[in-house]
C-alpha cells in the first residue's frame, strides 16, 4: 500500500483522524496525500502540521489518485460526487465513511462503476482506538477491501461485514461510545453518591471500564466467565449484579443496539430517497 496516492475529501474530525493515523503508520507519504476541504483555514492548519498537499478543488485533486476517501457529511455528498464526474477514472477506489449512503449509490453517481468500500468507524478514531466495519460494494474486490482495511486499521480495529450489516455495526460500535460514556458517568455518580470526590470517582470509573475491556481482550475469555470469577458467594459483587439484573441492564443494552440499528436503516432509506430525488 505504501506510496499509493490518496486523496481525502473532507478534513473534519474523522478525516483528520484518518490522515494522522495513515501518515503515522507510514501507509503513504505526505507528498502522496492530498486533503480537499472548503475551508482554507482547515487546510492551512493541516499543511502546517503534516506538510501534505491540500486543495479546494476536488475534481482536480483526484487526478492520478489511486484511492479517494470520502469524509464529508451525508448532505454534502451529492454535490461532491457531481463535482468529481468530469475527472473520475473507473479504476479509482472510493472509500466512503459517509453514514447511511449505499456504495451502489456512490458508484452510480460517479457513472463509471468504480469500486467502493463503505466503512463505519467510530469517534475513538481520534485516539487510534476506533472499532470499524468495512464492506465491499459493487465492483470492489477483496484486494480493494484489503486496502480499506489497512487504511482504517491505522486508527483501530476493523471487521469485514456484508453491506446490509453495516447498520448493525452503526448500532453497536458506531453509536456505542455514547452508551459507554453514560456508563462511565453513572459509575462516577455512584461513587460520588457514596462519598468519593468527583475527581477520584471519575478516575476510578474510567480505569474500571478500560481495564475490564483490556482483560476481556487479553484473556480471550468470555465476559460471563470473567464475571463469575470476580463474584464471591454472598459478597459485594453479587449484591450489585442482582440490582443490575432486576433493572434489566443486559436487555436494555440489547434493545439499545436494536433501536440504533433500526434508526440507521431508516436514515439510510431517507438519505437514499433524497439522493435519488436529487440525482
Ligand atoms: N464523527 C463520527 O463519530 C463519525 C463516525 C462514523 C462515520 N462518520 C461520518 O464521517 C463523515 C465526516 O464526519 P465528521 O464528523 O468528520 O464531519 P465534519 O467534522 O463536519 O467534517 C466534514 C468536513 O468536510 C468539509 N466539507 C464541507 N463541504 C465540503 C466539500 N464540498 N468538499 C470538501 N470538504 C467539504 C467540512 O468543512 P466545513 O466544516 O467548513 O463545512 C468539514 O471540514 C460523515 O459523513 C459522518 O457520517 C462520522
Amino acid at each position: 500500500m505504501a506510496n499509493n496516492k490518496i486523496v481525502l475529501i473532507g478534513g473534519g474530525n474523522m478525516g483528520r483522524s484518518l490522515l494522522r493515523g495513515i501518515l503515522k503508520a507510514g501507509l503513504t507519504s505526505a507528498e502522496d496525500f492530498t486533503v480537499v476541504d472548503v475551508d482554507e483555514g482547515t487546510l492551512g492548519a493541516l499543511r502546517d502540521e503534516y506538510g501534505m498537499r491540500t486543495s479546494t478543488d476536488a475534481a482536480e485533486a483526484i487526478v492520478g489518485a489511486e484511492v479517494v476517501i470520502l469524509a464529508v457529511k451525508p448532505y454534502i455528498l451529492n454535490g461532491v460526487l457531481d463535482g468529481l464526474v468530469p475527472t473520475v477514472e473507473a479504476d479509482q477506489l472510493f472509500i466512503s465513511i459517509v453514514a447511511g449512503v449505499k456504495g451502489a449509490y456512490i458508484s452510480k453517481k460517479l457513472g463509471k462503476n468504480n469500486p467502493v468500500v463503505r466503512c463505519m468507524p467510530n469517534i475513538a478514531a481520534i485516539v487510534d482506538a476506533a472499532a470499524s466495519g468495512v464492506s465491499a460494494c459493487g465492483s470492489a474486490t477483496p484486494e480493494h477491501l484489503d486496502i480499506a482495511e489497512e487504511l482504517l486499521g491505522a486508527v483501530g480495529e476493523v471487521v469485514r461485514v456484508k453491506e446490509n450489516l453495516l447498520d448493525a455495526v452503526t448500532g453497536l460500535s458506531g453509536s456505542g461510545p455514547a452508551y459507554i460514556y453514560m456508563v462511565i458517568e453513572a459509575l462516577c455518580d455512584g461513587g460520588v453518591r457514596m462519598g468519593l470526590t468527583r475527581e477520584v470517582s471519575m478516575k476510578l470509573a474510567i480505569q474500571t471500564v478500560s481495564g475490564a475491556a483490556q482483560v476481556v481482550r487479553e484473556s480471550g475469555e468470555h465476559p460471563a466467565v470473567l464475571k463469575d470469577r470476580v463474584t464471591t458467594p454472598g459478597g459485594t459483587t453479587i449484591a450489585a449484579l442482582n440490582v443490575l439484573e432486576a433493572g434489566g441492564l443486559r436487555g436494555m443494552m440489547i434493545d439499545a443496539v436494536v433501536a440504533a440499528t433500526e434508526r440507521a436503516k431508516a436514515v439510510a432509506e431517507e438519505t437514499s430517497a433524497e439522493a435519488s430525488e436529487d440525482a
